[in-house]
């Protein structure tokens, strides 16, 4: 059999030319249930709710709905289905609607929600005139039409933020029995059922389909809204499009080799949710379904949009988008957020899906990837390199190289002779080591993992119930079934010390290729016909024994990873922070893996691209996001590369990767001018690798975006609605990478109030007054970054080989003052990579500085950490008024502390305040 790795590779080298192959992927068209429904669209909904089954009890109304034969006079009942709201806590809402009585169960997502939602108050204000009205205990109302069936949410300024059904493209299909083929006397067919109902094709593949038809859909409208956002992972911009005259927005996770850009095909993440902003609200909904799922938009005010459809839709009103989830199977089960701001919506989101837990320090720094260091001497060699040229690391990554012949848990006998001997050569230099694993399991008799996972019947199942085989890196493969609980625990105990040999704390996981990419599946995945672990319930036989993957594809690689984090918390007794890199994503994610966005290219469209495709990933609960750096194909040239470091030291995951048939690209390999600038990029994200620290604890405790969009800060520019190639880290910083060739200047909107919102220039400390868009000149050096008036940034200036040998160095803390003279910050401290920060041995500390003092107090005063970092300089920009004299009170101890005055006298240089920060501290000052 031939190898599909390797004639990727080859065709990739022969071509020479790189574009998607958009043949090996599904079109709307092309994908049965997308082309169904997308064609359906009826003038009046078919589904009614039956008032008389009305009850409301605790926080949810339940009542029967129906779809009714609206063609005849008896209004026949069609079908019966159940349908539930909740009235849950935080502005948000759960509809959900399955059929009364199934003929199988309906897949119902099972990893994507952090817990059971906690419940609010849900009261029936009013019945009358075939309308309910309802109202949680925050204010929020819902008003229930009944017939046909409609339901608008209402937030508490009494605005209706989303409506359900109002185009009337609810829809689910009753699972049915397949109709016996029925002949006529010349032995023709009378009753045949309409093509695709039980299998459809796709290229050389066939569906077997063995359920027929069970798509859902529903859509949402978004009144007041000038845009709507989220649905990653897409290549498009993070203010979505119409989609009338092309395709929808796609999500199913896919390993699409050479993706393209501005792009509504589906890559390898996929999380159904979607938010919608205009200066009046913002609000969100979250499709809780993990089949593949395709989006439709219209957004009223877009040009492509017909003005009789605005007319007909919308009474003329262009504020507002539509949009419509086409789900191929599962139930309606949606969440609705009631903002009413952006930074609600994507709270209310992740308090569902759960925040990302506090990442370990290291995984914040530089990490150093390639396909591949093919030996140990060449990780040694390329660990030294950091050192000769002076640019800090924290990670070597090892590829698929690495392993027996791509057996997982395995080394390369002769390669990695000693893995943990090369493991200890990194850590003494507070370095650490990443190595893959991907879900494949090589069908190799002798290997563990499958004579094990054959043995015991651990591997997913083809649709006859045999061991599924495929083709992936290692050749023949298999897949575990991580929806069973026992394969899961087995898994994960692969990661144990003992049972992947060399390891310790300081390797971590790299989860790749568990979308599951399939390289000779349809669509490179999985079959859906394959069977997935369903647990055993009485009268489960037949079609009810298992799920389909067609019912939980968008989830596979989520089981994936929380196995594997479930691993690497139990090989430590549960006392180090894993660090996983996954590619394929879903809601709920965040809670195990950082995700970056695939197999890029070196070339410009795909560095920009990199912000938008993050800012989608952070509003969907995903902030811990980055790039290739330098781009995974081809090779970036000196100035590219350049770019694409210092855009990299500004997005949360800053790794550099490159694919193996690509020139060597270690920061010295180029010209010693380039090196310099690398390193300079790198030493950036290293003075800020505590403000980093910081704000990924206060993600963890907020669950809001990191990297996030500059209207999430100021909601009612509407501006600020489409910029996408900027955007602010927490509120403080204002990155605007350059991601254009050859540029001397490029243009930087700063958002706020022109009289009192002023940024500040963090390389010359010169303050902006916020005035829209204005034009800054580049070099090649320089990169536009500002932090904002009101803002107290902390930075260490001595860099190191690695952020683990900066954990005691001196701050440096920089106050950026607003326009009344007062700044505030925070700073996060603790060990760095256990958990003994629940513990209270940590420390979170505000900063705030006043004309008449600097303060460092503790939020949490039965929480400190023993830290020997204490403060070298205090640097106060845009200062008015200098103070004539300043002193340290900490403790006991009073200090008389020495200043000195820069630029035009307008930055103030505290020297030397030395004070500690293991203990708050106060800097008084007079005038
Ligand atoms: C695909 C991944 O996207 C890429 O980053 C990796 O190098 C290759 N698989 C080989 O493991």
């Amino acid at each position: 059999m031939k190898s599909w790795g390797l004639l990727l590779v080859a065709a990739l080298a022969l071509s020479g030319s790189y574009a998607v192959d958009r043949n090996n992927f599904k079109t709307c068209d092309q994908s049965g249930f997308c082309k169904r429904l997308r064609g359906f669209k009826p003038e009046k909904s078919e589904y009614t709710l039956n008032l008389d089954t009305v009850l409301v009890h605790g926080n949810v109304l339940s009542a029967e709905v129906d779809t009714v034969d609206t063609s005849t006079q008896e209004r026949k009942v069609l079908w019966h289905y159940a349908m539930r709201l909740s009235a849950l806590v935080d502005g948000t809402f759960r509809v959900e609607i399955d059929e009364v009585d199934p003929l199988y169960p309906r897949y119902r997502t099972q990893l994507a929600l952090n817990g059971e939602p906690k419940a609010d108050g849900l009261k029936l204000l009013s019945n009358e005139n075939g309308k309910l009205t309802l109202a949680n205990s925050q204010g929020h109302k819902v008003v229930i039409t009944a017939a046909p069936l409609k339901i608008e949410f209402l937030n508490q300024a009494g605005d209706v933020a989303v409506v359900l059904n109002d185009n009337a493209q609810l829809v689910v299909e009753p699972l049915r029995v397949k109709k016996e083929r029925i002949d006529d006397e010349d032995g023709n067919a009378v009753e045949v059922e309409e093509e695709g109902t039980w299998g459809e094709s796709f290229k050389s593949h066939h569906d077997s389909k063995p359920r027929g038809n069970e798509a859902v859909s529903l859509d949402f409208s978004f009144p007041d809204a000038d845009n709507v956002y989220g649905i990653p992972e897409h290549t498009d911009k993070f203010a979505l499009k119409t989609t009338t005259s092309g395709e929808p927005y796609r999500l199913f996770n896919l390993d699409v080799f050479e993706y393209e850009l501005d792009s509504r095909m589906a890559i390898y993440g996929a999380v159904p949710v979607l938010y919608s902003h205009g200066p009046k609200h913002s609000a969100g909904v979250f499709w809780h379904n993990s089949a593949e799922t395709w989006v439709d938009i219209v957004n009223y005010a877009d040009s492509t949009v017909v003005s009789s459809l605005v007319n007909l839709v919308t009474g003329g009103q262009k504020r507002r988008v539509d949009a419509r989830f086409i789900s191929e199977s599962g139930i309606v089960d949606v969440f609705v957020f009631l903002g009413e701001k952006p930074s609600d919506v994507f709270r209310q989101y992740v308090m569902l899906t759960g925040p990302a837990p506090l990442p370990p320090k290291f995984s914040l720094a530089y990490h150093q990837c390639r396909w591949n260091y093919v030996d140990e001497a060449d990780v040694r060699s390329v660990d030294n390199g950091f050192d000769e040229h002076d640019i800090p690391a924290d990670v070597i990554w090892l590829d698929i190289e690495y392993t027996d012949r791509k057996k997982y848990f395995t080394w390369d006998p002769l390669k990695f002779p000693n893995p943990a001997e090369m493991i200890a050569n990194l850590t003494s230099k507070g370095r650490k080591l990443v190595t893959i694993i991907d879900p494949h399991v090589k069908r190799e008799a002798g290997y563990f993992l499958h004579e094990d996972a054959t043995e015991l019947g651990y591997y997913v199942k083809d649709k006859d119930g045999k061991d599924y085989e495929g083709w992936c890196w290692p050749g023949s493969s298999s897949y575990l079934d991580f929806f069973n609980p026992v394969v899961s625990k087995y898994y994960s105990e692969r990661y144990s010390f003992e049972n992947f040999p060399g390891t310790s704390k300081d390797v971590h996981i790299w989860n790749d290729m568990n979308e599951p990419s399939v390289f000779n599946g349809p669509e490179i995945t999985m079959p859906k016909d394959c069977r997935h672990y369903k647990p055993p319930q009485d009268g489960n036989d037949g079609l009810a024994a298992y799920w389909e993957h067609r019912h939980v594809h968008n989830e596979y690689g989520l089981w994936n990873i929380r196995a594997t984090h479930e691993g690497m918390l139990q090989r430590a007794d549960s006392k180090y922070r894993p660090f996983i890199l996954t590619r394929s994503a879903f809601a709920g994610t965040q809670r195990y893996a950082a995700v970056w966005t695939g197999d890029n290219m070196a070339e410009w469209g795909f560095l920009a691209v990199s912000v938008p495709m993050c800012l989608s990933l952070a509003s969907a609960g995903i902030s811990f996001c980055g790039s290739d750096v330098g781009g995974f194909f081809k090779y970036p040239e000196a100035e590219l590369m350049t770019r694409w470091y210092q855009a990299g030291a500004f997005q949360p995951f800053f790794r550099a990767h490159s694919h193996i048939e690509t020139k060597r690209r270690e920061p010295w390999l180029y010209d010693p001018a380039t090196t310099a600038l690398l390193r300079d990029a790198n030493r950036r994200r290293y003075a800020l690798i505590d403000f980093w620290y910081t704000l990924f604890y206060e993600h963890s405790v907020d669950g809001l975006p990191v990297m996030r969009a500059l209207f999430q800060e100021y909601p009612k520019e509407e501006d600020t609605y489409t910029i996408d190639d900027q955007y602010l880290l927490g509120n403080k910083l204002l990155v605007r990478p350059v991601v254009e060739p050859g540029v001397s200047n490029v243009k930087v909107y700063l958002p706020g109030s022109a009289t009192r919102t002023l940024w500040y220039d963090v390389d010359t400390y010169h303050a902006y007054p916020a005035n829209g868009y204005l034009t800054f000149d580049v070099t090649l050096s320089k990169v536009p970054v500002f932090q904002r008036g009101g803002g107290i940034v902390l930075r260490k200036e001595r860099v190191r080989r690695s952020s683990a040998l900066m954990a005691d160095d001196p701050y440096t803390i920089v106050v950026a003052l607003d326009a009344n003279g007062t700044s505030e910050g925070s700073l996060y401290i603790d060990d760095g990579e256990t958990y003994e920060y629940r513990n209270n041995k940590y420390i979170y500390a505000k900063l705030a500085y006043e004309p008449s003092a600097m303060t460092y107090s503790f939020v949490n005063d039965k929480a400190s950490y023993p830290t020997r970092s204490w403060v070298e300089r205090i640097v106060i920009a845009g200062i008015k008024n200098p103070p004539k004299t300043a002193k340290l009170v900490q403790g006991e101890k009073q200090t008389s502390l020495q200043m000195t005055l820069h630029k035009g006298n307008d930055v103030l240089v505290v020297r030397k305040p030395a004070a500690s920060m293991a203990q708050p501290w106060k800097i008084i000052f007079s005038y």
